[in-house]
């Protein structure tokens, strides 16, 4: 499908950020956005790039009322020879079907979804920031626009993608999080949408993110919600427990996500000489293990949290420390391993980089 671009006023062009040091995480937006529709008489059409401007909805559109939404998130990187690269882009599209398929949603053919990045991102590249820790987070995004209140799926959906120079997710940085596992509310259960990476999954989960901020802790790990005892996710996050040299993380079970950066860290793990396990932990296992010292480290993988350190763990009134509460060895091994391939400093050797023409 040919993707127009439209033209930019010189009005409507924006002050880039001259410290990359502030740019914190999702505030500031590029100049251009890419916008596909879908109606169920034309299928995919008008794919263009136009200036990042507020869309006019129906206050009926089906977005507004019944959440028929999902996302992604991937980043693009500016590589010392100049070049421009995208890690792993295609399995965003492979996920981002999935979660159309889960919400009634037409799906996106994934070279579409690849190749509108590309030229999108590459009409912005002087937008992607080049300071340690820094990258272009790319933001795909399906909505239902259809104006009826009627619980149906949508005729009439948008396809768009926007971008946002981005530093580290967490303010604090590359620096150890404290996280509680909740025992109260849960995120999904079997059958629901947890797989499927949809807005309600994190607007369901804010609440127990509040009670854990005003407790002290950084972010909510989510247990199973049937038994309420399996460790699940950090909402923005999967998460990892080291045992030595054994790499350790929750099977994926249907009711957490798949995330991009949990299969290249997996894979990464095992490069660097690990054994890895995916299977169901039990969180009084996890508690009694960290207590003995065999769990070494802690960490969470994710596209905006990249790989972060968890310095502190808290369940039922018992907060325990991971190694010595600051970032494990093999998590900084990761880390630099992770980014290095990221931005081009170290050889990617499983193919994971695609290249902005
Ligand atoms: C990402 O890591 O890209 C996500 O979508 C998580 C989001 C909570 C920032």
């Amino acid at each position: 499908m040919e993707i127009s671009v439209l033209p930019l006023a010189a009005g409507q062009m924006k002050a880039k950020v001259a410290d990359e040091s502030k740019l914190g995480f999702g505030r500031i937006f590029t100049d251009r956005m890419l916008l596909i529709e879908w109606t169920t008489e034309k299928g995919w059409h008008n794919a263009r790039i136009k200036p990042y401007e507020p869309f006019v909805l129906d206050p009926s559109a089906q977005v507004f009322h019944y959440a028929q939404e999902i996302f992604e998130g991937l980043k693009a990187y500016k590589w010392g020879d100049g070049r421009i690269a995208l890690f792993r882009p295609d399995k965003n599209a492979r996920r981002f079907n999935q979660s159309a398929e889960r919400l009634c949603m037409p799906e996106l053919p994934e070279e579409l979804f690849v190749e509108g990045i590309k030229q999108l991102v590459a009409q912005e590249k002087d937008w992607i920031p080049t300071a340690p820790g820094t990258s272009l987070y790319i933001r795909p995004t399906m909505i239902a626009v259809e104006p009826v209140l009627g619980v149906n799926p949508s005729a009439h959906f948008y396809f768009y993608v926007i971008l946002s120079p981005v530093g580290a997710y967490y303010a604090a940085g590359f620096k150890p999080v404290s996280i509680m596992v909740e025992g109260h509310y849960v995120r999904a259960v079997p059958g629901g949408t947890g797989e499927a990476k949809t807005g309600g999954n994190y607007a369901s989960s804010l609440k127990a993110g509040l009670d854990a901020k005003k407790k002290g802790f950084d972010q909510v790990l989510w247990l199973d919600g049937r038994e309420q005892r399996y460790i699940e996710e950090v909402g923005a996050m999967n998460m990892f427990f080291v045992y030595g040299n054994r790499v350790v993380t929750s099977a994926l079970n249907g009711s957490i996500l798949a995330g991009v950066t949990r299969d290249s860290v997996l894979a990464l793990a095992k490069k660097l000489g690990c054994s890895v396990d995916e299977m169901k932990i039990d969180v009084n296992d996890l508690m009694a293990d960290i207590k003995a010292g065999k769990v070494t480290e802690a960490f969470g993988s994710g596209t905006a949290a990249v790989i972060t350190p968890v310095g502190r763990l808290h369940y039922k009134g018992d907060t325990v420390q991971l190694g010595d509460g600051g970032v494990g060895n093999l998590t900084q091994r990761l880390y630099d391993t992770l980014t290095g391939i990221q931005t081009g400093q170290i050889p990617d050797d499983f193919g994971w980089i695609t290249f902005v023409a």
